[in-house]
């Protein structure tokens, strides 16, 4: 059998797998998300449902991968021929071809206003008012709405074409560092803005009387989105893995720096927003209807704009290419597909899924089903339906089908630090050699991740998947 492309470097790996997190959901969704729910009270719940659900299971997306070597289809069913949970696999492929489908009209959409911040600097469009309308005027435009989904799904066609370590990781290794870079320079601007410590105050400061239990089922939700868990992305990049990959330390520093980002951009929105004088909007229109409006007012705002919208789109690049890849590695690893032929093949395919959805807001808004337009369906569908399902089947497959003890072999691999090993071993309740460590009290200690897996995560994405559907009310 031909030999499976690994990841050229450590760092290359960690870049594109925290580039599939840091994407949309970090610089658009969380700032606002956590300024309407109590801001820092919200933060650390949001802390706490990485730490219960989003690592465990990033942790066990990883050893699959990397245990299977294959795209999520193949590697449910290389680890357990017959089962069929081999179900999560083809439900993951589908949320590739349905978030993708609505992201890249999203992504389109960021393209746009970055060339539209450096070419008219949103000129003399200072009131809400103003730009709340040309948003319309925008992403109601059949023309535009279509030809910037085009560019978006073009540019990850283009990437994800090149293959895995020259085309991924080589893309990825260039823009992750601007992420960081931009966003540090938009920090430190907005920061330095005089009245900047109001927006600070406003997004930190723990307000608990606003956190609900509505929000802490926003901050789960959130947290599986953000982090591209359950549908098999984080398995597709950890097929990418050579034996000699730290898993958990891998998982842990995605995790860190996906969530970092996404605090960090609210600290580049908020100072900014409220030293301009405007009042926060406490929905999704912060991004295209606030701060459009802010950068005209500012000195330099179409440069400030021009680097916001970029970092943007550059985020929502990086995510977008390993929806892409599930997707194209699930057609080259099962059904024979080159690699050029398949990322051809189903990104067109994904710009056509993504046509409706791009004309949601103009041509097609009053085409509703269940009252929803199609952007609304394929959105809700993916991250409401898809991901907590495959989330779900993901936990309960690692924790009582394969079973943590036959991962935890898989994850001691690449762990040859022995106190790594050790609370690895520790976590999934494994006796680590008694002649290595007498403490018997802390061997017996109950595995950690084990329990993580099988109860809490299960129970924790049931909860807030019932919630989101409309089942529960908190
Ligand atoms: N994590 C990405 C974001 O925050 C979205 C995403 C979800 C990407 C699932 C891949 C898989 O925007």
């Amino acid at each position: 059998m031909e030999q499976r492309e690994h990841w050229g470097s450590h760092m290359g790996f960690i870049f594109a797998a925290a580039g599939s997190a840091v994407g949309l959901g970090n610089i658009w969704k969380f700032p606002y998300i956590t300024g309407e729910n109590g801001g820092g009270a919200f933060v650390i719940v949001y802390l706490l449902c990485i730490l219960i659900t989003g690592l465990p299971v990033m942790l066990a997306e990883f050893t699959i991968g990397r245990r299977s070597q294959r795209n999520p289809v193949g590697a449910f069913r290389a680890i357990k021929p017959k089962s069929k949970f081999i179900i999560g696999g083809y439900l993951g492929v589908l949320a590739g071809f349905v978030i993708l489908s609505f992201y890249s009209v999203v992504g389109g959409w960021t393209l746009g206003y970055t060339i539209k911040a450096i070419t008219t600097g949103f000129a003399g469009l200072g009131t809400v008012e103003k730009t709340s309308l040309v948003y319309k005027n925008f992403v109601g435009d059949p023309r535009n709405a279509i030809f910037y989904h085009m560019l978006f799904m073009f540019i990850n066609i283009f990437i994800v074409y090149q293959g895995v370590k020259k085309g991924i990781e080589k893309w990825t290794k260039i823009l992750m560092p601007m992420i960081f870079i931009i966003l540090l320079v938009l920090i430190i601007k907005a920061l330095s803005m005089e009245g900047a410590m109001d927006g600070v105050r406003f997004y930190l400061t723990p307000d608990f009387s606003k956190l609900t239990g509505n929000s802490i089922l926003i901050a789960l939700g959130h947290a599986f989105f953000s982090l591209s868990l359950g549908m098999g992305a984080m398995i597709t990049y950890g097929s990418y893995l050579s034996k000699k990959e730290n898993l958990f330390k891998s998982a842990l520093s995605v995790s860190m720096i996906d969530t970092g980002i996404a605090l960090f951009a609210g600290l580049a929105i908020f100072p900014a927003v409220f030293a301009m004088g405007f009042a926060p909007d406490s929905g999704p229109g912060l991004v295209f209807h606030i701060l459009p409006a802010m950068f005209s007012k500012m000195t330099f705002g179409f440069f400030w704009g021009f680097l916001f919208f970029l970092l943007l789109a550059i985020a929502a690049i990086t995510s977008g290419i390993s929806l892409l890849e599930v997707v194209t590695s699930y057609f080259i690893d099962e059904l024979k597909f080159s690699r050029r032929a398949a990322t051809v093949i189903f990104g067109v395919a994904i710009f056509l899924l993504g046509i409706p959805s791009a004309l949601s807001f103009g041509a097609l808004a009053d085409f509703k089903l269940w009252n929803l337009t199609f952007f609304q369906i394929a959105d809700n569908l993916g991250s409401n339906y898809l991901l907590p399902l495959g989330g779900l089947l993901i936990s309960i497959f690692v924790g009582w089908v394969w079973g943590t003890k036959h991962a935890v072999d898989e994850i001691r691999h690449g762990s040859h630090n022995f106190a790594d090993v050790h609370l690895i071993s520790l976590m999934a309740g494994l006796k680590d050699d008694p002649s290595h460590n007498s403490d018997v009290h802390v061997l017996t200690l109950a595995s950690l991740w084990g329990i993580f897996l099988r109860f809490i995560s299960p129970v924790a994405i049931t909860i807030a998947f019932l919630f989101t559907i409309g089942a529960i009310k908190l």
